[in-house]
């Protein structure tokens, strides 16, 4: 069985999880579930990254210890990652002995093999992101955090270091050939952009200074020096499957997050690898940012996307709507995307409404109507390869299979509502209730029975691949077709009885079959007026 290996970033705990982290994380299960669905053994993984500075500030600020503060956030984005519905399989903590062990012997080990070593380090430090930043990337923001827009500082300091630069050419080339596959293209080409630069040892730890709070990893030979929060946390995506019963899911599939923190999992997170004789992950994927109403979201402005506005929007489109859109309308491709209220009406009627919803309606109402919710016995071959839809079927597997493995997850889904579309397109033309009207002709009655069960089978085959980005309203409606796709109905979140390529064949053991009771169910999805307000927490 072939295995899945996908991560999100582990997210910072000073504040609140936000759309953001949300759309990320979702991506991450909605890639894990196709991969599930596809028939792979997949380990999905997201968590937090507790060591930062501005965790053990603002605890402070709040009157708690860093730990403490930790705990709270870290339980918040495990609560939103639930009403989410996320599939992870691990949440890791960095404060977690787990990763904190492996973490620092990961470290002795480079210290041991000269990857890293003690150096003197001045540079321009961007204390809001803690991260140094090269000298052309300072100057081109005036001195000021390309994020936050605060100055730069200058530190001098001495530090061991990680010998990036041992690594120039392997990378270049690792990248430029795909082997480390760095999506979108324009991320790629950013990337192998930066190397003219050159590549140049990186900081690792920092000395620890009196006054400092008592946060993180030391260095493992060196308990002055305190390791640099990046590079320990990039570590977690190794320390949580470095174990026996794990160490079958490296190397990672995919590592996913937004632009901001691509150079380091594109370039240094590989390198390390590379110097601790690991395989490098196979892809990079580095999304856009969602905006809010047309606008950054920032603190300043106030206008970050939190949990519960999310929760007012799933309360009254469903949970799925709410995941369908971001996950349709998202960031994914080079370009940022719009959070706002009218467009998600817009693509909430046309692809749920009035796309998958009524077309499962509209054929599960006629087989109700005409045939008591009985799917009829139907005369014609079992092999209808005269239908128009059973083209559209064909191979869909394969496409949806290979949209996923590069990360096109959105088309992936898309494949989905264009089936549904098709097979409102097929009963415009064939019109079943106009033949029902004069079912006394044997022919009309044959064809009736042919179209309506061809749309039934089309419209099973379109659920599974909505499924990954819906998987609670699919699964309600293989509740009310009886369709038998996941060992446990009752539980969205259980396992498929069988692999895509199987339950997507058009007559097979998984079809809708003569006699399987359609109950007419519950509308998946209302119509919405853009006309109300907005959804408010
Ligand atoms: N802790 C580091 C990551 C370490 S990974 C080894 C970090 N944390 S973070 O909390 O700041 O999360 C950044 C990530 O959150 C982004 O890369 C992205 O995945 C997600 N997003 C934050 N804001 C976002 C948007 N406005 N839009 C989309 N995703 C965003 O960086």
């Amino acid at each position: 069985m072939s295995t899945t290996y996908i991560t999100t970033p582990i997210y910072y705990v000073n504040d609140r999880p936000h759309i953001g982290h949300c759309y990320t994380t979702l991506l991450a299960d909605v890639a894990a579930r196709a991969h599930r669905l596809t028939g792979s053994d997949v380990f999905f993984l997201t968590g937090t990254d507790e060591h930062a500075e501005k965790v053990s500030k603002t605890a402070l600020e709040h009157n708690k210890t860093p730990m403490e503060w930790a705990t709270i956030n870290a339980d918040r984005f495990k609560e939103a990652f639930g009403f989410m519905n996320f599939s992870h399989d691990d949440f890791v903590r960095t404060t977690e002995s787990r990763h904190k062990t492996k973490a620092a012997q990961y470290i002795q080990q480079l210290v041991d093999s000269g990857d890293i070593e003690l150096g003197d380090y001045q540079g321009w430090y961007d204390p809001s992101q803690e991260e140094y930043l090269t000298e052309t990337v300072a100057k081109e923001n005036d001195y000021t955090s390309p994020v936050t827009g605060k100055p730069l500082e200058k530190r001098v300091e001495q530090n061991y270091f990680f010998r990036l630069d041992k690594h120039e050419a392997w990378l270049k080339e690792q990248i430029q050939s795909d082997q480390i596959r760095v999506l979108p293209q324009a991320r790629k080409n950013e990337v192998l952009g930066r190397f003219a630069q050159g590549l140049q040892k990186v900081p690792v730890s920092r000395r620890i200074k009196q006054g400092d709070a008592d946060w993180g990893i030391t260095m493992p030979n060196d308990p002055d020096h305190r390791i640099y929060v990046w590079i320990e946390a990039l570590c977690n995506y190794l320390t949580v499957v470095d174990t026996p019963e794990r160490e079958k899911y490296w190397p990672a599939t995919v590592h996913l997050m937004a632009k901001d923190i691509l150079w380091f999992h594109a370039v240094i997170w590989p390198a390390m690898l590379r110097a601790l004789g690991r395989e490098p992950p196979a892809m990079i994927y580095a999304h856009a940012y969602f905006i809010s109403e047309g606008r950054k979201m920032s603190k300043s402005l106030g206008n970050f996307i939190e949990i519960d506005q999310l929760q007012a929007y799933a309360e009254r489109f469903s949970l799925d709507a709410l995941r369908w859109y971001l996950l349709t309308q998202g960031p994914l491709g080079a370009t940022d995307a719009d959070f706002a209220y009218q467009r998600f009406v817009e693509v909430y009627n046309a692809d749920l409404a009035n796309g998958i919803g009524n077309a499962t309606s509209r054929v599960g109402n006629m087989i109700v109507k005409y045939f008591d919710g009985i799917m009829p016995e139907c005369d014609t071959p079992a092999t209808p390869n005269d239908s128009p839809l059973v083209t559209e079927c064909k191979n869909i597997a394969e496409q949806f299979a290979q949209s996923c493995s590069d990360m096109a997850i959105d088309q992936a889904a898309l494949l989905g509502t264009r089936l549904a579309g098709k097979v409102d397109e097929y009963i415009s033309q064939t019109r079943p209730f106009s033949l029902a009207k004069q079912r006394e002709e044997p022919e009309n009655e044959q064809q009736l029975r042919r179209i309506l069960q061809d749309c039934a089978e089309t419209l099973r085959i379109a659920t599974l691949l909505l499924y990954p980005a819906m998987p609670w309203k699919m699964a309600q409606l293989w509740r009310t077709w009886n369709c038998n796709h996941l060992t446990d109905p009752d539980d969205p979140n259980s396992s498929f009885v069988a692999p895509l390529a199987e339950l997507a064949q058009w007559n097979s053991p998984y079809s809708i079959k003569p006699g399987q009771l359609i109950a007419k169910g519950e509308v998946l999805f209302m119509r919405a007026d853009a006309k109300l307000a907005v959804p408010a927490p």
